[in-house]
């Protein structure tokens, strides 16, 4: 909702409405991005003293190696991890919130994909599951694989992406990124072999804290509003489905646009 400009046409009756809304408006708007402002900063400021914190858990762990201690610090750890990430979702989605793109920004979404996956593949590792990474090619001009979007934003997205379908995929299953290429647009999809998501929670699962009841271990409900937001900036679509063929759930975002991958005046194109 924007102000409604009083030069325009508008009967002298309800000129002190219009002002009025218009006046409220603003008000609302800076209420809006003061509560942003604040998310981010608290988000921010808080990161700095639960790093601190988990470093000083570390080196007691390591200077009191009795029995008793060990599993109390092993708690205390854990908890701490899970703040930090909790603080790093706030940060991502206030970013996100926040973010007005300058400029028309492009990411290489084939290196980003294959950054993510790399950079999760330890957590598949522990997991035994086989976490792969293809591409899918309908009809394509050229090979480079630039979209429209922010890199670190795509990157954020495809994290929670990619480390959901680890996290909620049990032991031994399988998990796979794929690039489907088209003429002007990308979609990724995500599909794994892990339990899904009830039918009746699909919709609530992209709300911001929201988990679905079936859910074990430990989250923050963030991943997916995030990546829903990302998706929406980049004026793509996230289609969250169960698999048809077997177990698993199949997240996608699809209509990513492609660009070209040569800036003007930027001569190193990957
Ligand atoms: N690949 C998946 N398989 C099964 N359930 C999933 C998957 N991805 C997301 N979910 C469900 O959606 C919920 C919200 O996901 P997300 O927003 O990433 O939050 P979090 O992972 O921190 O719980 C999860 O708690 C889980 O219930
Ligand atoms: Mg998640």
């Amino acid at each position: 909702m924007t102000p409604v400009d009083l030069a325009d046409d508008i009967p002298t009756e309800i000129a002190p409405l219009v002002s009025a809304l218009n006046d409220l408006l603003s008000r609302l708007a800076k209420a809006v991005q003061a509560q942003r402002v604040f998310v981010a900063d608290a988000a921010h400021e808080l990161r700095t003293p639960l790093t601190a914190l988990k470093l000083q858990i570390q080196v007691a762990r390591r200077e009191n190696r009795s029995i008793e201690t060990g599993s109390l610090f092993q708690k205390l750890e854990e908890r701490t991890n899970r703040a930090i990430h909790l603080v790093q979702q706030l940060l991502s989605l206030a970013r996100e919130d926040a973010a007005t793109s300058n400029g028309k920004p492009r990411a290489n979404l084939a290196r980003l994909a294959s950054q993510v996956v790399a950079d999760l593949s330890v957590l598949a590792e522990q997991k035994e599951i086989d976490l792969g990474l293809e591409r899918v090619r309908i009809e394509t001009g050229s090979d480079s694989l630039y979209v429209a979007g922010d890199e670190t934003s795509l990157g954020s997205m495809l994290t929670n992406l990619v480390d959901n379908a680890i996290r909620y995929t049990p032991q031994g299953g399988r998990v796979d990124v794929r690039l489907v290429i088209e003429v002007d647009t990308v979609d990724v999809e995500v599909v794994d072999t892990g339990p899904g998501i009830p039918e009746v929670e699909l919709d609530r699962v992209r709300d911001r804290f929201y988990r679905a009841g079936n859910t074990s271990g430990t989250g923050s409900g963030l991943g997916l509003a995030i990546a829903v937001k990302v998706a929406t900036k980049c004026r793509a679509e996230l289609l969250i489905r169960n698999r048809q063929d077997r177990a698993g759930l199949s997240v996608a975002v699809t209509g990513l646009k492609r660009v070209s991958n040569v800036n003007p005046g930027d001569t190193k194109a990957a």
